[in-house]
């Protein structure tokens, strides 16, 4: 390694995990964040480097990249704070990658691409669990069924919330539903569709939701039909469909504050007990016109746990020279088997 890397928003609860696990790995990369304390203090404990400055000021950026070989974006939400760094890192040269989730972010940073290989520059958002497994999930499928036509992938999760992204998951929750039809981004209703999958353990109820596979599955896979769904409660299935009727007062300032007031009272994230105990699956399907189908699971460690993990494993990548220019997703930059390199991750073909 002859560059370092900046991880952005490392005083956050994703960001610190990833700094942890990095310096545990004998990396040393340089901490940053708007909170000059917060990421000093975190930075003199690991023994690190620290940078502080804020997004709203695009020449300390430019500053603070210089001498980067990357930056590994983990201020969320990510649609108020990608584009600074993103522009930041192609003036630079410096490449970028982040844990986002939204949609308008991997599509925004998509409409780059022309731009980022003319820099050189590599943009691969998505490095956590949220698009890591099921991206490659999507692509061993394509790979599988080179026809395919309809990608569903669904997802069941044990473990717990970080404040980022109850926080991200408050700004969209006016938002309603997204799925790819016919290769367009298609607005439908939240909660627009149920249907069972089988996560290993008998079916369960799962319900559609916008997740970033929406937008990324297209460019991995080119699968012009994509759908996403997660398993949901009674309750939280009631209180998706009712976020329908309820979508402009969602939305209104006052509802949005009280929710987030709401969100920065309770703890940070899962606590390491929590991550331990939590897991993932992944499940997906691909079917053709002639009514073929190949499907799989995909079993992993908690979701922020996997987070750090995978985003880690992107950047030791990137370090070890492996950054294609332009816009990139997991499956896309680094294959369908990217993810079973990370620790505690199978798969299984159904
Ligand atoms: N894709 C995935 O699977 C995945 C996994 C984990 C997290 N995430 C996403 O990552 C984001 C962070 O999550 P988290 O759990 O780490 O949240 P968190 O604990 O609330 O930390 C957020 C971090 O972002 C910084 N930040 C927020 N807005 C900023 C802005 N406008 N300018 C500069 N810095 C800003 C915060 O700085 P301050 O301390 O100064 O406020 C803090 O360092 C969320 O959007 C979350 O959804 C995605």
């Amino acid at each position: 390694m002859t560059k370092p890397y900046l991880i952005y928003g490392a005083n956050g609860y994703t960001g610190e995990l990833i700094a942890r696990e990095a310096t545990r790995r004998g990396q040393r990369p340089v901490l940053a964040g708007r909170n000059a304390e917060a990421v000093r203090v975190l930075a003199t404990e690991l023994g690190l480097e620290h940078r502080s400055f804020s997004l709203d000021d695009p020449s300390a950026a430019d500053e603070a990249l210089k001498g980067m070989a990357a930056v590994l974006h983990c201020a969320g939400p990510f649609v108020r704070t990608f584009q600074t760094m993103a522009e930041a890192c192609l003036r630079a040269r410096t490449h970028y990658l982040d844990v986002t989730g939204e949609i308008d972010v991997f599509e925004s940073l998509a409409a780059r691409d022309k731009d980022a290989r003319a820099a050189g520059v590599m943009l691969l958002p998505g490095t956590g669990f949220d698009v890591v497994p099921t991206d490659c999930v999507a692509a061993h499928l394509k790979r599988r069924l080179p026809s395919a036509t309809h990608l569903v992938l669904a997802f069941h999760s044990v473990g717990g919330l970080s404040r980022g992204t109850a926080t991200t998951m408050v700004e969209n929750v006016h938002r309603g539903g997204l799925v790819r039809r016919n290769g367009v981004l298609t607005p439908v209703p939240a909660a627009w569709k149920t249907r069972t999958v089988d996560f290993g353990r008998g079916p369960r109820t799962v319900v559609s939701i916008p997740w970033g596979d929406v937008s990324t599955a297209y460019h991995s896979t080119g699968i012009p039909n994509v759908e996403v769904y997660t398993t949901a409660t009674g309750p939280l299935l009631l209180a998706m469909k009712a976020s329908r009727l309820l979508r402009p007062v969602l939305g209104c300032s006052a509802v949005q504050s009280y929710l987030k007031k709401r969100v920065r009272s309770g703890a940070p994230g899962p606590n390491a007990e929590q991550r331990a105990r939590g897991r993932t699956t992944v499940w997906g399907e691909v079917t053709d016109p002639a009514g073929r189908r190949a499907s799989a699971r995909l079993y992993g460690p908690e979701g922020y746990t996997f987070t750090m993990r995978t985003a880690l494993a992107a950047v030791e990548r990137v370090l070890a020279g492996a950054a294609p220019a332009g816009f990139q997703t997991p499956s896309k930059a680094y294959g369908p088997d990217f993810v079973l390199g990370v620790d505690g991750v199978t798969r299984e073909d159904l």
